[in-house]
């Protein structure tokens, strides 16, 4: 069969990413948890429950999967408040637990990632005021400590906080993520804190380990004013995407930046970054809205003709991800994908969406740019925060009553590509036959089939 084949370089990371809260279930120790229970906090009052029993054993399982379907690493993130239920008492069945998953990865040829903060706090932490008290950073560096001795034999890369961007926006600006504040300056000090908290974590973590591959999980949204010719939309556009953006990455890179007018200095994150963690879902058009002080003045929507995702919660526009790794780029570390995917219960849109994000990628290697790795978002559906179950970004369909797992056909694709360590004309044939003309011109799959026979 004749076949055009985008090859990957030999090492690159193929696999897929999750959180500790998300997956393990029974996680009723800390803020999310508690959040849950609330009113009105999560769409239809779901809760994380018992998500995908990995806590129960579970993760054999789909670590299984994995391994079966050629991946070679995976990202996961370890739960604070298994680790150190109250403030300063270690509990060492979590922590054994943990690591009989981290060999269990290696024993699977999966590379392990590992975020030490994925969007939850212990329970006894946030109650003392989470990121807002000076003291959380000193925590936090306690706990990394405790980990990073225990675990990182088995690490190969650490992950110290996942979207610190995502995490403040949604904990301190909209409110949907707990402790549910609506405070810009209160958001100010979080940034402080969680770069304080990720520069203790980094060193803390080269002390035990000085060969030690540490970086942070970065969500970049990508963000273009509507009308490009409209110099407030692109004002309001610049402003938002560098608010969002480029605060945390700056703050890292330089040790100082400049949030919402406010010059913010953390001195000792200078340089802390080994690699440069990416998230990508999607891109936004910007327009002025006055009614919005919150939103720092604008509105994001998606384009009329981009194809948006069930819930219209993601607009496929993988131009975005080709920007975000330019933008990435810029600050001269190795780059991984160490997130990036769609909610799509029926499967329809995910094939095309994972091919034309990897074809990016792709690209950007064939530029010899320095791009290590992917993570799909996610292997098996998982608990999504403040929209529950409602939201399914699995490569494998989960029943959360019976924790009956079901392979999507992108599951397929996706073990085709670690497979063969690239993405083919017959894949795209096969799994996303509506974009092979775009992809492949000149050849339809009909023609293919006509040369192979
Ligand atoms: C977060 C994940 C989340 C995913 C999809 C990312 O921003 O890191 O925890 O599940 O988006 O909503």
């Amino acid at each position: 069969m004749v076949e055009a084949i985008h090859y990957f370089p030999e090492d690159f990371l193929w696999g897929t990413a999750t959180s500790s809260h998300q997956v393990e279930g029974d996680n009723t120790n800390n803020d999310w948890w508690e959040w849950e229970q609330q009113p009105a906090k999560i769409v239809h009052g779901h809760s994380s429950i018992k998500a995908c029993e990995w806590w129960k054993g579970r993760w054999e399982e789909d670590f299984d999967r994995a391994h079966n379907d050629g991946h070679n690493a995976i990202r996961l993130s370890i739960e604070w408040s298994r680790i150190e239920p109250s403030m300063g008492i270690w509990d060492e069945s979590a922590v054994d637990q943990y690591r009989q998953m981290l060999h269990g990865a290696r024993d699977r040829d999966l590379s392990p990632m590992v975020t030490l903060h994925h969007f939850t706090n212990p329970l006894w932490f946030a109650n003392q005021g989470g990121w807002l008290n000076d003291e959380a950073s000193r925590h936090f560096q306690r706990y990394a400590r405790k980990i990073v001795s225990s675990l990182d034999d088995l690490v190969d890369y650490w992950v110290t906080i996942n979207e610190p961007n995502v995490y403040i926006y949604m904990a301190y600006v909209e409110g949907a993520f707990p402790p549910g504040e609506q405070d810009l300056r209160k958001a100010v000090k979080v940034v402080q804190n969680l770069a304080h908290g990720h520069a203790r974590a980094y060193h803390v973590i080269h002390e035990v380990n000085p060969n030690a591959k540490v970086g942070l999980a970065h969500n970049y949204r990508d963000m273009k004013p509507a009308s490009p010719r409209n110099p407030i939309n692109k004002w309001i556009s610049k402003i938002r995407s560098t608010a969002f953006n480029d605060t945390f990455p700056r703050l890292v890179q330089n040790g100082e930046t400049r949030f919402l007018g406010r010059k913010i200095r953390v001195p000792e994150a200078t340089g802390t970054q080994d690699y440069f963690g990416l998230n990508y879902y999607t891109r936004e058009f910007v327009k002025v809205d006055l009614r919005r002080p919150m939103e720092l003045f604008g509105r994001g929507s998606y384009r009329e003709e981009a194809v948006l995702s069930e819930s219209e919660f993601i607009a496929n526009e993988p131009e975005g991800l080709w920007e975000g790794i330019k933008w990435a780029l810029e600050y001269d570390l190795p780059l991984i994908i160490t997130e990036n995917g769609v909610e799509d219960s029926k499967d329809t849109l995910r094939p095309r969406y994972l091919a034309e994000h990897i074809r990016k990628i792709w690209s950007a290697v064939n530029f010899n740019w320095m791009v290590k790795g992917y993570f799909h978002w996610s292997l098996v559906d998982n608990f999504e925060w403040e929209r529950g179950w409602t939201q399914r970004f699995g490569l494998w369909a989960l029943d959360v009553e019976t924790q009956k797992r079901r392979k999507r056909p992108s599951a397929e694709l996706f073990a085709a590509i670690c497979q063969s360590n690239g993405l083919s004309s017959e894949m795209v044939s096969k799994y996303a036959p509506e974009i092979f003309e775009d992809m492949f011109p000149g050849k339809g799959p009909s023609e293919l089939v006509a040369d192979a026979s």
